[in-house]
């Protein structure tokens, strides 16, 4: 699998660290929805979904977590603990978070609203899909 990871500018100075995230300048859709996951617990792992369509970048504004990505080929598994970078994830890739740091904040844009219908939630109908 071909795990896409996009290294933003820092324009940062002395006085600290700044990274601007503009579309189809350093992000490779248009941005429809931003969401952010915060207050996570260490123990707790969430995603277990694929989507249909959706496209989304997710950035460790702080703190870290992994990745697993798995595109009914090949799982995975990535540590995201840089907010100067973003992981692309792609549609049809099943995706589960976990190890949560305690103070981590991710950050997910996405090129579409929310809908409910571009979920695939069972890990076998996600393998039907990409057979
Ligand atoms: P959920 O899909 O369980 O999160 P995760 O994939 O990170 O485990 O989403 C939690 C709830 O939030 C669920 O009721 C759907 C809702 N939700 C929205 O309303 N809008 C959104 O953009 C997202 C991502 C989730």
């Amino acid at each position: 699998m071909d795990i896409k990871f996009i290294q933003f500018q820092n324009h940062g100075d002395d006085r600290g660290s700044l990274v601007a995230l503009e579309d189809h300048k350093n992000i490779p859709f248009t941005i429809k929805r931003v969401y952010y996951l915060f207050n996570t617990q260490a123990q707790v792992r969430r995603g277990f979904h694929a989507h249909k369509q959706l496209k989304q970048l997710a950035v460790v504004l702080k703190g870290s977590c992994r990745f697993l990505l798995d595109d009914g080929k090949e799982k995975i598994d990535i540590l995201l603990d840089n907010p100067a970078q973003g992981l692309f994830i792609e549609s049809f890739v099943w995706r589960e978070m976990y190890d949560f740091s305690e103070d981590c904040v991710l950050l997910v844009l996405a090129d579409s609203f929310y809908d409910e219908l571009d979920y695939i939630r069972d890990y076998d109908k996600f393998l039907e899909e990409v057979k």
